[in-house]
C-alpha cells in the first residue's frame, strides 16, 4: 500500500509555478550544478540596497579536515527583510491585501492586519525598540501567545537590525531562563496572559521568574514590554460571566466581568505595550543589513541536554524561505493560506511569518487549538476563511482521526488545494485519512522534512508535480543535495539505508550555534567529513523516494517536539529520591513517541506512585508540558556495559514489551534485563 503513487490532480498541475517532474528535475539540476545563478535570478525578484556580485553569490566549507565550517551567500550585499516583505508589497499596491487574519482562542474573537496597517505596527514597535536603546546586532527574547503582535515584534526587530530569539510560549521559567541567558538578551516582549482551550496560561508571571533566575546569573533583561490581551479577549464559557460579540483584538475594553489574576509588575522594568505604542511615529526608515548579518536565534534542544541557538543570517533565508514557500504550497494569489504551527518553532518562523510575508500571502494565525470549543475547531476555521493550503503535524492529524468523520460533514472544505504535514514521519495511516478524508482524494500532500537547522524545506514533494508515496518526503528541494551513507561514511548508492546528510548549503540553512561555533563544527560536521549530518536515518528506495526513519542520536520526537534524552534525565536525576535515570522513546498512537522512564531509586527511597507523580511533575514545569513523560518504571538496576555506558537498545526493547533485545553479551550483569521485562507496567 505504501508504495502506490498517488498523482497530483489536473486542476492542481494546471497552474502550478512547477507542473512536471521534467521540469522539477531540470530546475533541481541548474540549482545544484549552478545555485549562484540559480538564486541570484531569484534574489532579483527582492529589494537590494546593495546588489550581491555575481563571483561572490556564494561560498562554503562543508570539511572539517579543510578547515572552519563556513557558510555564505551573498555577502556584502545589503537589504531589509521587514522593506522587502512589506514597503514592498504595500509600494506594489497591496496595501489593503489582507496579511494576517488572527482567529483567536474563542471563535468570538477574530481579528486582522493589512499591509499597511501591518507596516505601520512594526514601524511603530521598530520606534519602541530604539527608545529602549535596542540597537543593530542586540538580542530581543519574545515569549507570546500566537497573537497578531508576534509577527510584529519579529519584524520590528528586523526593522533596526536587532537580533529575535522567540521561545514557546509553553516552555517553563527554567527554560526560558536559559535561553535569555544563552542570548543575553537585552529585553523580553511578552503578554500578560492567554487562554489556551480552558486552560488559562500566566506568561508575565513564568517571564517573572525567568527573569529572576537570570538576574542571579548576573544577566539583567534591562525591559519588559506586556501586551494586555487577557483583557480583550474572550474567556472559556466555562468561565466567563458575561462576554460581548465584538472583535476582541483591537478595543482593549475590559470585556469579562471575570476576575483576572493579579499580573506581577516591577515598576522600575514592565511597561505596557498599548501605552508605548501611543507615543511613537508610525514610520521608521530600515536599518540595511548586510546579508550575512544575524536575522534570528532559536532554540533546538541537543544531546547534551543544553540546548542549541541556531543561528540564521539575513538574504540566504529570505530567498530560501519566500522560494520554498512559493513552490511546496504553490501560493497564488486570492488563496488563504494557514499554518497551525506556534511561531515558537521554527515551522512558525519560516511559514507563518517570513515565506507568507515574502510572497505577499494572506494568511491565519490561530491562537486556539484544535479541540476547543469543539473538536472540529480547526474544520470549522477551513470552511470559515475557506482555506487553500493547510499545514499541519501527523500528531494532530492522528489526534482528529479518532473523533471519527461526521464531524467533518459539518463543514465545507472543498476549498482546499494542498495539505502539509511537518514535524515527523507521517505513518500511511494517517497520510491516507488526511488525503481521503481532509483533501476528497483531489489535494496534494507535502510531506515536508526539514529542520530548525535547515531554515526552510528540504526533503518535499511539489504539488503540481511530484507522485506521492504516503508516508514518503519524497526528493529535495532545489538547491539541495541529499545523500546516504553507511555507518563508515560511505556513500549507499541506489537503494538502502543510512545516515541523511547534505553535501552542499542551500540559502537558508543555518549558519552557526549562537555564541558556540565548536559545538556548530562538532555536532554536524564531525561524524562525516565533507557533509552536514542531520542526525536522521533515511532509506532510498528503488524509485529513488527519501523515507526518513527517524532520529539516530539521543533525540526524542514527542508530537513533533525534538528533546534530548539528557535533558529529561538531568531533570529527573536532580530529585532527591532518585539514584538514576535512563530515558527512551516507546511509540505512541497519537503522538509519534512519548517518554518512557527507568528509575532507579536511592537506597532507602520508595518507588511509589508519590515519586511518581512527582518526576512527571518536575518534567512538566522544568522543561513544559509537552515533555511530560508517559510511563516512569522502576529500575533497581540498568543494563550497562563492562565500560558503564547504558545500553539504550535494550531499554527501547523492554518499554515495546519486545522480548527480542539481541546481543547482550556484553552487558555487566545480563540478568538485570529479565528483572527490568518482570517490573514492566501493564501500559
Ligand atoms: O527528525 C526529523 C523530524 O523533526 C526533526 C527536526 O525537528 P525541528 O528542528 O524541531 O523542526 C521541526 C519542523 C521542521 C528532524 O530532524 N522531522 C521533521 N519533519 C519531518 C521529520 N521527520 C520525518 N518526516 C518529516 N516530514
Amino acid at each position: 500500500m505504501a508504495d502506490k503513487l498517488y498523482y497530483p490532480s489536473p486542476e492542481i498541475a494546471k497552474n502550478a509555478y512547477c507542473n512536471n517532474m521534467e521540469q522539477y528535475r531540470k530546475m533541481h539540476e541548474k540549482s545544484v550544478k549552478n545555485p549562484g545563478e540559480f538564486w541570484g535570478e531569484i534574489a532579483k525578484q527582492f529589494y537590494w540596497e546593495t546588489p550581491a556580485l555575481e563571483d561572490k553569490f556564494f561560498s562554503y566549507n562543508f570539511d572539517l579536515s579543510k578547515g572552519d565550517i563556513f557558510i555564505k551567500w551573498m555577502e556584502g550585499a545589503s537589504t531589509n527583510i521587514s522593506f522587502n516583505l512589506l514597503d514592498k508589497n504595500v509600494k506594489s499596491g497591496n496595501g489593503d491585501k489582507v496579511a494576517f487574519y488572527w482567529e483567536g482562542n474563542d471563535p468570538d474573537d477574530y481579528s486582522r492586519l493589512t499591509y499597511r496597517k501591518l507596516l505601520e505596527e512594526v514601524c511603530r514597535f521598530a520606534n519602541v525598540l530604539k527608545s529602549k536603546g535596542v540597537t543593530k546586532g542586540d538580542r530581543v527574547a519574545i515569549y507570546m501567545p500566537m497573537i497578531l503582535e508576534l509577527p510584529i515584534v519579529m519584524l520590528a526587530c528586523t526593522r533596526i537590525g536587532a537580533v529575535h530569539s522567540v521561545v514557546f510560549g509553553g516552555f517553563s521559567s527554567d527554560s526560558l531562563a536559559e535561553r535569555i541567558l544563552d542570548s543575553k538578551a537585552k529585553i523580553l516582549v511578552t503578554a500578560d496572559g492567554v487562554w489556551r482551550g480552558e486552560k488559562l496560561l500566566l506568561l508575565k508571571t513564568i517571564c517573572d521568574e525567568a527573569l529572576g533566575k537570570i538576574r542571579k546569573h548576573g544577566h539583567v533583561v534591562e525591559c519588559c514590554v506586556v501586551i494586555a490581551h487577557l483583557k480583550r479577549v474572550s474567556c472559556p464559557p466555562t468561565n466567563k460571566a458575561d462576554t460581548g460579540k465584538t472583535n476582541g483584538v483591537n478595543g482593549a475594553s475590559d470585556r469579562n466581568n471575570q476576575e483576572l489574576p493579579q499580573i506581577p509588575w516591577d515598576d522600575d522594568r514592565d511597561v505596557w505595550w498599548h501605552e508605548e505604542m501611543e507615543e511613537v511615529e508610525s514610520r521608521c526608515y530600515p536599518v540595511w543589513m548586510n546579508a550575512e548579518d544575524p536575522l534570528f536565534i532559536l532554540y533546538t534542544s541537543g544531546s547534551t541536554g543544553k540546548p542549541k541557538g541556531v543561528l540564521h543570517t539575513t538574504g540566504g533565508y529570505l530567498i530560501y524561505a519566500a522560494t520554498t514557500f512559493k513552490y511546496v504550497f504553490d501560493y497564488h494569489p486570492g488563496d488563504v493560506y494557514w499554518c497551525t504551527a506556534d511561531v515558537g518553532w521554527i515551522t512558525g518562523h519560516t511559514y507563518v511569518v517570513y515565506g507568507p510575508l515574502a510572497n505577499g500571502a494572506t494568511s491565519i494565525i490561530f491562537e486556539g487549538t484544535p479541540f476547543y470549543p469543539q473538536n472540529d475547531r480547526y474544520w470549522s476555521v477551513i470552511d470559515k476563511y475557506k482555506v487553500t493550503q493547510f499545514y499541519t503535524a501527523p500528531t494532530a492529524i492522528r489526534s482528529l482521526m479518532k473523533f471519527g468523520d461526521d464531524l467533518l460533514k459539518k463543514h465545507d472544505l472543498s476549498s482546499l488545494r494542498i495539505l502539509g504535514s511537518v514535524g515527523e514521519p507521517i505513518n500511511p495511516e494517517a497520510w491516507l485519512w488526511f488525503y481521503n478524508k481532509i483533501g476528497h482524494g483531489k489535494c496534494s500532500i507535502a510531506d515536508t522534512f526539514w529542520q530548525t537547522e535547515t531554515g526552510g524545506h528540504v526533503i518535499t514533494p511539489l504539488p503540481g508535480a511530484t507522485p506521492m508515496k504516503p508516508g514518503s518526503a519524497t526528493f529535495p528541494f532545489f538547491g539541495v543535495l541529499p545523500e546516504i551513507l553507511d555507518e563508515d561514511g560511505h556513500l549507499v548508492e541506489g537503494e538502502g539505508e543510512g545516515y541523511l546528510v547534505f553535501r552542499q548549503p542551500w540559502p537558508g540553512m543555518m549558519r552557526t550555534l549562537y555564541a558556540n561555533h565548536e559545538r556548530f563544527k562538532s555536532t554536524y560536521f564531525d561524524k562525516f567529513y565533507g557533509y552536514y549530518c542531520t542526525g536522521d536515518g533515511a532509506r532510498r528506495d528503488a524509485d529513488g523516494y527519501f523515507w526518513i526513519t527517524g532520529r539516530v542520536d539521543d533525540m526524542l520526537n514527542v508530537s513533533g517536539h525534538l528533546m534530548s534524552t539528557a535533558e529529561v534525565e538531568s531533570v529527573l536525576t536532580e530529585h532527591s529520591s532518585v539514584a538514576e535515570a535512563a530515558v527512551v522513546s516507546k511509540s505512541h498512537h497519537v503522538k509519534g513517541q512519548c517518554l518512557y522512564c527507568f528509575i532507579t531509586p536511592n537506597e532507602g527511597a520508595a518507588f511509589d506512585k508519590k515519586l511518581q507523580d512527582d518526576l512527571k511533575k518536575r518534567v512538566r514545569d522544568r522543561i513544559g508540558p509537552f515533555a511530560q513523560p508517559d510511563v516512569i518504571q522502576h529500575a533497581p538496576g540498568l543494563p550497562k556495559t563492562r565500560s558503564g555506558k547504558i545500553m539504550r537498545r535494550v531499554l527501547r526493547k523492554i518499554a515495546a514489551g519486545d522480548r527480542n533485545v539481541g546481543d547482550i553479551s556484553t552487558l555487566a550483569d545480563e540478568t538485570i534485563v529479565d528483572v527490568l521485562f518482570q517490573l514492566r507496567p501493564k501500559v
